[in-house]
């Protein structure tokens, strides 16, 4: 990941979230090319739209996940809750960030921001074109879903 660079701006995504200004992390070059991989797994017959995602675990562990669809449509998997299915299944409660490759660098739909907000409110987010690998979205899942539903149990 050498010649990556991080983008800061959402101009590209036409969203209103405001200039980013973290520096990527150390896991990035890890995380980011983990994400690209595991999307060529993708099982996505139906809407052919193929998504990888990486989770680092605050050891430095990194799971991945691809969409897996099925003919009910409904039954669809995304990516993210694959790869952080994983990393708790494993017995990692801790995500320290996230990748998610897809064209176009798309972001994370709103149920899965809430459901990896069970394991890292303000974990560190990448959004990956797979097709340019190179030019790299990096923001936070506590920006991506401010006041996030927590169960106060
Ligand atoms: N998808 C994901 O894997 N992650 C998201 O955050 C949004 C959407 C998948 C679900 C479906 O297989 C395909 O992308 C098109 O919606």
């Amino acid at each position: 990941m050498a010649n990556s660079s991080i983008v800061n701006s959402w101009s590209d995504h036409n969203c209103p979230i405001s200039k980013e200004s973290i520096s990527m992390s150390t896991a990035a070059p890890q995380l980011i090319p983990a994400a690209i991989s595991a999307r060529k797994n993708a099982y996505a017959p139906y809407s052919k739209f193929l998504v990888g995602a990486a989770v680092i675990t605050e050891d430095g562990t990194i799971f991945t996940g691809t969409n897996v669809e099925n003919a009910s449509y409904g039954l669809t998997i995304c990516a993210e809750r694959i790869a952080a299915g994983a990393a708790v299944a494993a017995g990692h409660r801790k995500i320290m960030a996230v990748a998610v490759a897809t064209t176009g660098a798309a972001s994370p739909c709103g149920a899965c921001r809430q459901f990896l907000a069970e394991f890292g409110g303000a974990m560190l987010v990448y959004l990956v074109d797979a097709d340019k690998p190179d030019r790299i979205v990096e923001t936070s899942l506590d920006k991506l879903l401010p006041a996030q539903f927590d169960l106060k149990i």
